[in-house]
């Protein structure tokens, strides 16, 4: 059983399909603590209604980068936290952080990465580029997250076909439904050893 912090800044669907999936025993974790930057983020309110601790910690509970960074490491510390599970969080992870927690931090990213990753790369912004760029497969990807924006180490990715009617909205929507899927089953095979989480 592993002990799994999920960071978050908005919506929180991806935040609720992996309490989902260890309420129901598909993944052998628990979810000891969910970290906002956003005080009124659907994805807190969701997680205090399932009865889960909550902290929200940006820059303004903290006076700079560098203390909200040593914030949350000390935070999810405390907490005992094995692995830290980004889903759908809006800020760059501080060196603390990646320091302490070093190939313990994992992303979801709603593209094939490298593809239509890298600042910027967010949102709809992602499934506009693909459609521009006449793409005819999308789809998601679990990544270690490391000092690079969704550079770090893949673990796992899923295609998804566009089709010749798609749009961005609609790509959208088939994407993120294969992310609640990709993200809690890599997780569940990081924890039983099928993916192996870097060692350097
Ligand atoms: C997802 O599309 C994920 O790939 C990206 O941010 C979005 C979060 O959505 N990193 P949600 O908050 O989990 O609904």
């Amino acid at each position: 059983m592993k002990r799994l912090s999920l960071l978050v800044s908005g919506r929180g669907s991806n935040m609720a399909a992996i309490i989902d999936a260890c309420r129901h025993g598909h993944l052998a974790a628990t979810v000891e603590l969910v970290i906002s930057n956003h005080k009124t983020s659907p994805a807190l309110t969701l997680a205090q209604a399932n009865n889960i601790k909550t902290a929200h910690l940006n820059t303004d509970t903290h006076a700079s980068p560098e203390t909200l960074d040593r914030a949350m490491r000390d935070t999810l510390r405390a907490h005992d936290i094995d692995l830290v599970v980004l889903a759908g969080f809006m800020q760059k992870i501080g060196p603390h952080m990646l320091a302490h927690y070093k190939n313990r931090i994992i992303n979801i990213h709603p593209s094939l990465l490298p593809k239509y990753g890298g600042q910027g790369m967010y949102g709809m912004n992602v499934h506009r580029a693909v459609m521009a760029a006449g793409e005819k497969e999308s789809g998601a990807t679990v990544h270690v997250v490391n000092d690079a924006y969704d550079a770090g180490t893949i673990l796992a990715q899923q295609v998804v076909a566009v089709a010749s009617t798609e749009t961005p909205e609609s790509l959208a929507i088939k994407v993120l439904q294969v992310e609640h899927v990709l993200f809690a089953e890599t997780i569940q095979k990081i924890i039983d050893g099928r993916i192996l989480l870097p060692t350097d």
